[in-house]
């Protein structure tokens, strides 16, 4: 069985993901990633040579790849369970946690952020809360559908894993 993180930039997928692969004894893998070792590419340079529907396509085709594979936690994209056809993917292929963080959390965690994002590239605090507001409108009904919604909003990473821990039990 596999493991989703989905969620916005930002919400913590890859540092709970990892933290969660290491406690169930699976393998941790950030969609990315994934992504970048198969076409030999970094994000950033797909998004400015092919840009951003490719990448997305990109996504689509990784999703069907990671399908194949088991006991694994999954760090997704932040825009990749966004369609109905990854969303039905992602739900048929294991157990999906949603890190819910409100827009400005999320901001303030990017802009602290060494990671580079194309969507966010150049732009200010004040524009980046105005885009992620935007696009949270439109992905949260993807990332609602999720098995299993988690607010780690103010939440220690401890708090959040613990959070994790309770809902898996149920
Ligand atoms: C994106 C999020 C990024 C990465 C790409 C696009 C998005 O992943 O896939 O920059 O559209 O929200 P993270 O959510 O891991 O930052």
């Amino acid at each position: 069985m596999n493991i989703y993180l989905i969620g916005f930039m930002g919400c913590g997928k890859t540092s709970v993901g990892e933290i969660l692969a290491k406690k169930l004894g699976y393998t941790f893998i950030d969609t990315d990633q994934h992504i970048e070792n198969k076409y030999n590419e970094t994000v950033s340079s797909i998004f400015s040579r092919e840009g951003e529907s490719k990448f997305r396509e990109y996504e689509k085709e990784a999703l069907i790849d990671l399908k194949k594979i088991d006991n694994s936690i999954i760090a997704t994209g932040g825009g990749m369970p966004c369609s109905d056809a990854n969303i039905k993917t992602i739900k048929e292929s294991g157990i999906s946690i949603y890190l819910k963080l409100d827009s400005k959390s999320l901001v303030n965690r990017v802009s602290n952020s060494s990671q580079p994002r194309p969507l966010t590239i150049g732009k200010s605090k004040e524009q980046l809360l105005d885009l992620f507001i935007e696009l949270l409108a439109v992905r949260e009904p993807y990332y609602n559908q999720a098995d299993i919604i988690v607010n780690v909003i103010g939440l220690k990473m401890k708090e959040v894993m613990a959070k994790i821990d309770s809902y898996m039990q149920k």
